[in-house]
């Protein structure tokens, strides 16, 4: 074993700074370079001017090249930081701060600095390694499960207050009044009904997520499925007004896939383009192997509703994001379906492509990859 001093110097070479080149530093031989060029991390060695001696590829994926020899301030305009890095020069083993930089975007860092140790027998400065690791992924999940436990217990609290409401109710003055208990307890019916398709829904969408990485392999015929849905929405089609016209072309091939996810994404498609058209509207659904891309086939489901405006596109598949939620809430919708759609999708390795004009109507595309052994 290498002593630790010994190891250090065999893993050290020396450079001078062409900014202030009468100091010379310790920097890392090829093979410590290389493990650092390895990481994903930004990694900098800094000498007691904060001079820039050494720094790895990810530095420069970050803050670009020409980046030895010129002050760590040029790179990083931030007051916390280059304080933090002082304070390790002057003494202290190691400091962290979390300072956000314009980097194209605003990003958040874990900036750490730690004085290195100095070489036994050689006076070099040992200088000051100072890494930035993002950190804003882990910062987005923690708001992002936070936003939904917001979005839950908002979502369930709506209900519950209604049903509250209408307990109190039934206990005071409508208790003697068969009428008005007849109608409360329909209406009870209805938010108990809501708060359970609100946590069937959240429950498909956690054990989907949990089977994602899971490809499913049956091989799956589209039109009965998407026949057998549209029979299963008759109530809903008939109660909106609206037609259905289905048009698979002959060639159409199989899918793989499973048939009652399938089932799910078409019924969430074929209900919303019933429930956000008008009267005498007509659905069309149809299905040919996608021209483009040989490797799969897609469905269509075009209706003739008021169409969506292009800010709300990208966020139709977020959880509980509604562009009327009174209205979704009106035909009993909890915001939850098209979130569904999207990781059926993704496990079936496919995906959802939403077309719209406003005042015309909107085409919900689903592609799916061809059948193993049918291209
Ligand atoms: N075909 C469509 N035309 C216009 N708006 C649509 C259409 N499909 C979906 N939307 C909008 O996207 C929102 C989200 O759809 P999603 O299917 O996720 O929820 P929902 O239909 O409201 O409720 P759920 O699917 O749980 O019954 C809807 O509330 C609606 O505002
Ligand atoms: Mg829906």
């Amino acid at each position: 074993m290498f002593p630790k001093d010994r190891y250090a110097s065999a893993a050290m070479r020396h450079i001078g700074c062409t900014q202030c080149p009468r100091r010379r530093i310790q920097v890392p031989d090829r093979n410590v370079e290389r493990v650092l060029n390895a990481l994903g991390v930004a990694v900098f060695v800094v000498d007691a001017d904060m001079c820039i001696q050494f720094h790895n590829g990810a530095a420069i994926s970050l803050f670009g090249h020409g980046l030895r020899g010129k002050m760590l301030a040029t790179f990083v305009p931030n007051k916390r930081c280059i304080r933090t890095v002082e304070e390790v020069i002057d003494g202290r083993s190691s400091a962290s701060v979390s300072i956000k930089l314009q980097i194209v975007a605003p990003t958040t860092f874990r900036m750490t600095a730690t004085r290195l140790v100095p070489i036994l027998g050689q006076e070099d400065d040992p200088g000051v390694v100072v890494s930035f690791e993002d950190i804003s992924h882990v910062l987005e999940a923690k708001q992002m499960r936070s936003d939904f436990v917001a979005n839950v217990s908002h979502e369930l609290r709506s209900p519950l207050t209604t049903l509250g409401g209408m307990i109190e109710t039934l206990q005071g003055h409508a208790r003697y009044d068969p009428d008005a208990m007849t109608r409360f307890l329909d209406l009870m019916e209805t938010e108990a009904t809501r708060m359970a398709r609100i946590i069937d829904d959240l429950l498909s969408l956690s054990k989907l997520q949990s089977v994602e990485r899971y490809a499913p392999t049956e091989r799956v015929e589209l039109p009965p499925v998407i026949d057998a849905v549209v029979k299963l929405l008759a109530p809903i089609i008939d109660n909106e007004k609206v037609t259905v016209e289905m048009d698979f072309t002959p060639d159409m091939k199989p899918v793989t896939g499973d048939p009652h996810e399938l089932g799910q994404v078409f019924r969430n498609l074929i209900e919303n383009a019933a429930k956000y058209s008008r009267n005498g509207a007509v659905i069309r659904i149809e299905g040919c192997n996608d021209s483009r891309e040989p490797d799969m086939v897609c469905i269509a489901v075009s209706d003739e509703g008021d169409g969506i405006a292009p800010e709300h596109i990208s966020r139709l598949t977020e959880r509980f994001y509604r562009i009327d939620k009174d209205r979704s809430r009106d035909k009993g919708g909890t915001g939850l379906g098209l979130a569904i759609v999207k990781h059926i999708l993704m496990r079936h390795r496919g995906r959802l492509q939403i077309d719209s004009e406003v005042g015309k109507g909107s085409v919900f595309t689903a592609l799916l990859p061809i059948a193993a052994g049918q291209l």
